[in-house]
Order: C-alpha cells, then sequence, then structure tokens
C-alpha cells in the first residue's frame, strides 16, 4: 500500500488551486437518480469516493460518462442518465466502504417508489446512525421495514406524500436525503431545524435547476413544494470549503503563505475567523483567499458544531497547527464521539494534547519531529501531513487511501507550493 513521505521545515508560498467539493459532489451524484434525463456535474473532484459512488449508481442503472479527465487537469466532467432504474438495492459492500452511500435512499423511494439499501453501522469515527434519515422518510409516508442489515422502504402506491420533517438535531446527510425525497413527493413538505451547511445549499440549488421548488435556501426551514417530475440539468459544484481550510492550516503551521485559488470565502465564516484569531493574515485576491503567517501562532478556544459554527472536519487541522502554537488551546468536538485518534500520533511527533472527555488540551511545542504514522479517518490523516510538513525530518503517513477519499492530488499540490513531498510504495 502506498505511504506518503514528507520531509518538513519549509514555509510553503505560492497557489493552490481548490477542487470541488467532496460532500457537495456525494449529494448531487445521487440528484440524477430523480429523473430520466441526463445531469451534467461540472468541477467534480477526482476522488476516490466519487468513484465509488458513480459504481453504485452504475448498480443502479445510471449510465455515466466522464470528460475533462485530461491528466493536466484538475476536476472532471460527469453526466449521468438514470433512463430507467435497474436496480433499487443498495448492497452492504458499497455501503460499508461508503457512509454516504445511504444518500440513494431518498432519491431511489422519491422516483421508483422504494429502495432497499444496506445500514452503515459504526465507522472509525463513530457510531453514525441514520435514525433521521429513516424518520424523515417515514414524515413522507414511506414505510420501513429493518432485516437482516437492510433497510426496505416503500411508498404506499408509489409515490412519498408531503409532510412536515422536524429533526431533533441537526444532521447534514438526513436534511440531504429529506429535501431530494421531497422535491418529488405529493404536495408540501417542511423540513424543520435543517443543516444549513454550504453543501446543502449547494444541493438546493441543482434540484432548482432540474425543475424542483424549494425556497428557505441557506435557512434551517427548506420547504418543497413537490412536482411530478424534474428534468436534466448542468451543474458545477462548489469549491471545498474543507479542502481550502486544509491548506490555510499548511500555511499557518510552516509559516508561509498561500493563495486558495477559487475558496469561496462566504461558505467559510468560522473557519476564516479561525485562522484570524490563531494569528495568520486572511486577504481576499482576485481569485480567493490568501492566508499568511504573520508572527506567531496564538492559542485558541473552538468548538465544534453545525454551520455555520466551526466544522467537526476542520478539527484535526486546526489541531495540528495549534501544536505550534504560542500558548495552550482548548478544542472541543460536539458531533462525534470518537474524533480525536490523531492525537496519539501527533503526541508521537512530539505535539503535546492531551484528551479529557470531549475536550483535547492543546499544548504549544517548539518543534516538531518526523516519524513514521498512521490514521484511521480522512481529516484526521490531513493533520498528520500538516504535522509532517512543520516537522524536523522524514514523516511517513500510512494508509493513503484516507486521503485519497478526500484530497485531490494532494502531493502535487502541496509539491507546488515548495513542499517535499512524494508518495512511495509499499507499506
Ligand atoms: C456529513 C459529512 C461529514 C461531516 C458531517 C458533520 C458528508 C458526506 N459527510 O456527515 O464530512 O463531518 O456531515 O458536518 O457530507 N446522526 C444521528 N442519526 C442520524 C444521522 C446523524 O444520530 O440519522 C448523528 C451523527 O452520528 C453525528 C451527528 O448526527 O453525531 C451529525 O451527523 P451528520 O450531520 O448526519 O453527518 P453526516 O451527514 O454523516
Amino acid at each position: 500500500m502506498d505511504r506518503i513521505v514528507i520531509r518538513g521545515g519549509k514555509p510553503l508560498w505560492g497557489r493552490i488551486p481548490i477542487s470541488g467539493a467532496k460532500n457537495a459532489a456525494l449529494t448531487l451524484l445521487p440528484c440524477a437518480l430523480l429523473t430520466d434525463e441526463p445531469l451534467t456535474l461540472r468541477n467534480l473532484p477526482r476522488l476516490a469516493d466519487v468513484d465509488s459512488f458513480g459504481h453504485l449508481l452504475n448498480q443502479l442503472g445510471v449510465s455515466t460518462t466522464v470528460e475533462g479527465a485530461r491528466p493536466d487537469e484538475f476536476g472532471r466532467v460527469m453526466t449521468l442518465r438514470a433512463s430507467k432504474l435497474t436496480s433499487t438495492v443498495a448492497p452492504y459492500d458499497i455501503v460499508r466502504k461508503m457512509r454516504a452511500s445511504i444518500l440513494v435512499l431518498g432519491p431511489l423511494v422519491a422516483r421508483a417508489g422504494q429502495a432497499t439499501v444496506s445500514l452503515p453501522g459504526g465507522c472509525a469515527i463513530g457510531m453514525r446512525p441514520v435514525d433521521l434519515h429513516l424518520k424523515a422518510l417515514e414524515a413522507l409516508g414511506a414505510e420501513l421495514e429493518i432485516a437482516a442489515g437492510y433497510v426496505k422502504a416503500v411508498a404506499p402506491k408509489g409515490r412519498l406524500q408531503g409532510g412536515t420533517i422536524r429533526f431533533p438535531f441537526v444532521s447534514v446527510g438526513a436534511t440531504e436525503n429529506a429535501l431530494m425525497a421531497a422535491t418529488l413527493a405529493r404536495g408540501t413538505t417542511v423540513i424543520e431545524n435543517a443543516a444549513r451547511e454550504p453543501e446543502i445549499t449547494d444541493l438546493a440549488k441543482c434540484l432548482i435547476a432540474m425543475g424542483a421548488r424549494i425556497e428557505g435556501l441557506r435557512t434551517d426551514t427548506l420547504t418543497v413544494e413537490g412536482v411530478e417530475r424534474l428534468h436534466g440539468a448542468t451543474y458545477a459544484v462548489m469549491p471545498d470549503r474543507i479542502e481550502a481550510g486544509s491548506y490555510a492550516c499548511a500555511a499557518g503551521i510552516t509559516g508561509g503563505s498561500l493563495e486558495l485559488v477559487g475558496a469561496r470565502k462566504e461558505t467559510m465564516p468560522s473557519i476564516l475567523s479561525g485562522l484570524e484569531d490563531a494569528g495568520l493574515l486572511v486577504e481576499d485576491t482576485p481569485d480567493g483567499v490568501r492566508v499568511s503567517a504573520d508572527g506567531a501562532l496564538k492559542p485558541l478556544s473552538l468548538s465544534t458544531a453545525p454551520y455555520p459554527a466551526f466544522p467537526t472536519d476542520m478539527q484535526a487541522q486546526f489541531m495540528a497547527m495549534l501544536t505550534r502554537a504560542d500558548g495552550t488551546s482548548l478544542l472541543t468536538e460536539t458531533i462525534f464521539e470518537n474524533r480525536y485518534m490523531h492525537v496519539p500520533e501527533l503526541n508521537r511527533m512530539g505535539a503535546d494534547i492531551e484528551v479529557r472527555g470531549r475536550s483535547a488540551v492543546v499544548r504549544g511545542v517548539d518543534r516538531l519531529v518526523g516519524a513514521p504514522v498512521m490514521a484511521t479517518d480522512l481529516r484526521a490523516s490531513m493533520s498528520l501531513v500538516l504535522a509532517g510538513l512543520a516537522a524536523e525530518g522524514e514523516t511517513e503517513v500510512h494508509r493513503v487511501y484516507h486521503l485519497d477519499r478526500g484530497y485531490e492530488r494532494l502531493e502535487e499540490k502541496l509539491q507546488a507550493v515548495g513542499a517535499d513531498i512524494e508518495r512511495a510504495g509499499g507499506d
């Protein structure tokens, strides 16, 4: 298995192009199930998860064609067409590997009147149940049956019925499933306490381009007027705010300056204010945002929470950066119960981090030292790459497949701004 080898200590300077957002792509792809006409998605990131989602859709009868896949280009264009669905089953084998597969549930029931989807089970960062996804479909009239690790959802008389969905707490995925399902339901659906992540707005905009009637974008109440059918559309995936934030932390931890080309400032308010609070300079540029070191890093107190608050998907990268701050930081994780697996690895590189329940106390250190490290999820892996970029000596990050799930051409992008980083074979 591949590993990433980094010889750290070089400040990074230059421009990094920001790819299409993984989490937006993973909810835009299943929109293809909602219509028999072609859906063309532009600016799709080249990521293992996007490929896996494409394969899942192929199994359901969706044809996919890819253009713009020239090796010198970032992103690509995919046209998906579900003229006729050939299956409504999302099997265990795929769902197990990619939790976002649950996002076919809503669109399948909405279009085909039924779906059978494997339950995802636990994952490295916590239990992550799907009860809210199922309750949302029930509120739209679906009848559910759970057996042998699968949920079967059936819409009586073949069509979902609009209704009120009130989420007890915010869930990105459940909001996405509910929104997609409601577009083809009979009558009006109101989704209360909806997630407000920019990826939800991206999804709503794509659905509107396909003919859906949705109001309340960017708010926590979405109102959907169901339509008889949706049509094809062309839609460009939003830039990845988490990728942009991760590279901003690379500028911070190495004492450099990076322009995040294509980054959309308005989608990352708490990430940018966190960077500023850590003492970094954040400037608008004609093409995006520039983040630059400006003296010593300052310690922070941060708590993860649903958008627009600080994202859980940036917690590990900020933690890596704050290991070099001038003082003690306190990070609190409120979304996932087991999202500190990078802590022991960062400590092996010389960091001083102590986990106390849901919080982590990060005492800034003068130096990090390269080491072989291994992570168990995507953002944790990125925190190790960041630490490696600042550490003395060589860092080897194992289990690169986690990074390939969410960072398009990581080594190429970092090499281009001066990092000594390469991919090597063998684990
Ligand atoms: C999405 C993102 C992920 C991000 C997360 C939170 C994708 C593909 N993934 O994940 O990168 O970290 O949002 O911003 O977009 N929960 C339940 N029952 C449910 C659903 C969720 O209890 O039915 C819990 C989860 O375990 C978690 C919390 O709700 O504790 C929030 O999870 P959710 O917002 O649903 O995350 P995902 O959509 O899985």
